[in-house]
């Protein structure tokens, strides 16, 4: 039997490898360590043969009446699964493909360059490679390795960036901020707001790029790529390879997004969820281990992170508050939010529950 400090032992060993779940698959390892183990309920449930909605964004500037079809497909995904893929969407193949690319030239590099980036000091770095966000909280490790770059509000300089995937970062960062400002603008006019209302109260000043890599994996049943969780942030652009895996829960039933070559995923985060007073929906998802891959994403997440000083406070639009719909939620800086996040670790539950009124 596995003692928790036989367990912690084990999660310090790994992580001070600094060369990730990428440097066991390296060492040819054939059985994964317990600690990557999952509780049993993951995978439980059935898939559902139900389509995530795929909306084609060239009407975002076309006539009123295309606009307004558009701004209704854009509620009716958000309300019912939280989660849409958009294509026409502004930004050029060759971008989305290079940005994969070199997400996965960084993975591949010598783990003596990886290693300058290993960290978990959240707080002050801009630029953080490392294994599990969580590995000493959450109750089971995922098969995953992640580069995360604030580009928003202060990119970091671009020397701070690793030189294989600094300047397709930077580029499709732009490219992502502007179609940033186009989805919050469709996601106001879903509340009846007026346009520019959610880049008003600065829903997109933060952004924040997590690179995901999940190598191959030998016992790919025994663990996952991500677990369960929802995100903390108000809204996430997902871009993601051809392997597969995201799972989105639809009704109590595990859906496929599936890989749609130049589409990208959006979902609504948890603190959309919060401030349009559970109008909007941040579902959970999660992402399985697969033996074919590596499998690479690339996550944008709107919102500031910890190295923000940020002290607005979020709490439900007071424009969505009616004697039949009162506030659900206790206001919140968002750094408050995303401690709380990271204190629980993903286990499975969501956060929002903390802040419910
Ligand atoms: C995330 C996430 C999914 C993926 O970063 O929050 O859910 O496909 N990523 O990597
Ligand atoms: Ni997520």
């Amino acid at each position: 039997m596995t003692t928790t400090s036989d367990r912690i032992r084990e999660l310090k060993t790994f992580d001070e490898t600094k060369s990730g779940v990428k440097g066991l698959v390296d060492a040819g390892i054939t059985k994964i360590p317990p600690f990557f183990i999952q509780p049993h309920e993951q995978g439980e449930l059935v898939s559902l043969p139900v389509e995530i909605p795929v909306i084609d964004l060239s009407g975002a500037n076309s006539d009123a009446a295309l606009r307004e079809q558009l701004v209704e497909k854009v509620k009716n995904a958000s309300q019912t699964f939280g989660f849409f893929q958009v294509v026409n969407h502004g930004i050029p193949l060759e971008v989305l493909d290079e940005m994969l690319e070199g997400v996965k030239l960084f993975n591949e590099e010598e783990v003596e360059v990886k290693k300058k980036y290993y960290t978990r000091d959240y707080s002050s770095k801009k630029v953080i490679y490392n294994s599990n966000f969580d590995l000493y909280q959450s109750p089971a490790a995922n098969w995953r390795d992640t580069l995360l770059i604030t580009m928003a509000p202060e990119p970091p300089i671009p020397e701070e960036l690793p030189a294989v995937c600094r300047d397709i970062t930077f580029k499709y960062t732009e490219y992502i901020k502007r179609l940033g400002i186009i989805l919050f603008e469709l996601l106001s006019e879903a509340l009846g707001l007026k346009p520019s209302y959610l880049t008003e109260i600065e829903c997109n000043k933060g952004l924040n790029v997590l690179t995901h890599y999940y190598p191959p994996c030998p016992e790919p049943h025994l663990t996952v790529g991500t677990t369960k969780h929802s995100d903390p942030d108000f809204l996430t652009v997902l871009l993601q390879d051809s392997i597969g895996g995201l799972q989105v829960l639809y009704q109590n039933h595990w859906i496929d997004v599936p890989p749609v070559h130049g589409a990208l995923v959006i979902n609504v985060g948890d603190l959309l969820q919060l401030i349009s007073n559970d109008k909007l929906k941040s579902v959970e998802h999660r992402v399985l281990a697969n033996n074919i891959g590596p499998r690479v994403s690339v996550a944008c997440f709107f919102t500031t992170h910890l190295n923000t000083n940020c002290n607005r406070l979020y709490g439900p639009i007071k424009e969505l508050i009616t004697e039949v719909s009162p506030p659900l939620y206790k206001e919140t800086t968002v750094k408050d939010f995303i401690l709380y996040y990271r204190s629980k670790g993903l286990d499975g539950r969501s956060s929002l529950d903390y802040f419910r009124l």
